[in-house]
């Protein structure tokens, strides 16, 4: 069976992804390990081959060793981690994101200011959970989310995750403006890089026949991007590597999914190498790839 695959214009790791991937690499490059509170991004292969690198994920402060390096990752950490960090004479890579650290600057300043403060996204994430103790103990809402805690609230100030749909901030925002405020602050955090990527997941979902998203099963980004997708009305698979395209891997896209055209794209988690994976391996399927590689797309701007 022929077919066409066509990767989007924008997919794959952001630049707050890189530069956090950068930084663990001079780290261990010169310190030969390092440790991350946490996998430094949502995407086990990549964790794997940081781990082969030198970079030990940790759940805890108590199991990095005085004196040693400690990389925040590009989702930020609270700021008891920092003062924790420093207490124990840890030596920090700050690799958060330029714009989650602007986020959380906005919710701090929206609590100094009197706001009661709103962070549109997940509250399992630990981006959010880092902005909320930025804002000294914000609200979380997730779409559909309860409005309770916020009725007697007079002004409010609201950030989203840096990930977060426009289309969900926007439809929070509006059940928001039915509560009885006298001043309703509104900061947009969501960052560039996940509006391009949506964007140009949707572009390739109106004119491809199935779409395949590629990234970590615990990425958010990814399945948000998939659920874009979803959303133009082209049938979707989500996978996580270019196993899942065999005949009875996880994704389900091996199977019937490859007739005509078939649009690839990746969440700001997910590396080049494995999109390219992905690539190679519907090519072997049948496959004719001509379009913009990975690594060759439009550079990304800081907004
Ligand atoms: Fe930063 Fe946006 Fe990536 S917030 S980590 S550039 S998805």
């Amino acid at each position: 069976m022929k077919f066409r695959v066509e990767l989007a214009e924008e997919s794959g790791f952001c630049f707050g992804v890189k530069r956090a991937i950068e930084l663990a690499r001079a780290t261990t490059a010169r310190e030969g390990t390092a440790y991350s509170l946490g996998p430094i991004i949502h995407n086990p292969q990549e964790v794997a081959r940081l781990t082969r690198g030198g970079v030990r994920v940790v759940d805890s402060l108590d199991e990095v060793p005085e004196g040693a390096p400690l990389i925040i990752r590009s989702h930020g950490a609270t700021p008891e981690v920092f003062d924790e960090a420093r207490r124990r004479g840890l030596a920090i890579v700050d690799a958060t994101c330029l714009l989650v650290k602007r986020a959380q600057e906005r919710a701090g300043e929206l609590a100094e200011g009197g706001y009661r403060v709103v962070v549109v996204g997940e509250a399992h994430h630990p981006e959010v959970q880092a902005i909320v103790e930025y804002a000294r103990g914000a609200v979380v809402l997730e779409d559909g989310g309860d409005l309770e805690a916020l009725r007697t609230a007079r002004r409010i100030g609201v950030v989203a995750q840096t990930t977060q749909s426009p289309g969900d901030y926007r439809q929070v925002l509006g059940r928001l403006l039915a509560l009885e405020f006298s001043e309703l602050r509104v900061y947009n955090t969501v960052c560039r890089a996940t509006l391009q990527r949506q964007r140009a997941a949707g572009a390739l979902a109106q004119r491809a026949d199935v779409m395949i998203v590629v990234g970590g099963r615990n990425s958010d980004n990814t399945r948000r991007l998939a659920e874009f997708c979803g959303g133009e009305g082209v049938p979707t698979y989500r996978i996580e590597t270019a196993a899942d395209l065999e005949p009875g891997g996880g994704g389900g896209a091996g199977s019937g999914g490859t007739r005509g055209r078939g649009g690839v794209t990746g969440g700001a988690s997910t590396p080049d190498w494995v999109i390219e994976e992905v690539v190679a391996q519907l090519c072997r399927m049948g496959g004719s790839f001509s379009e913009t590689q990975p690594g060759q797309r439009r550079g990304e701007e800081i907004q």
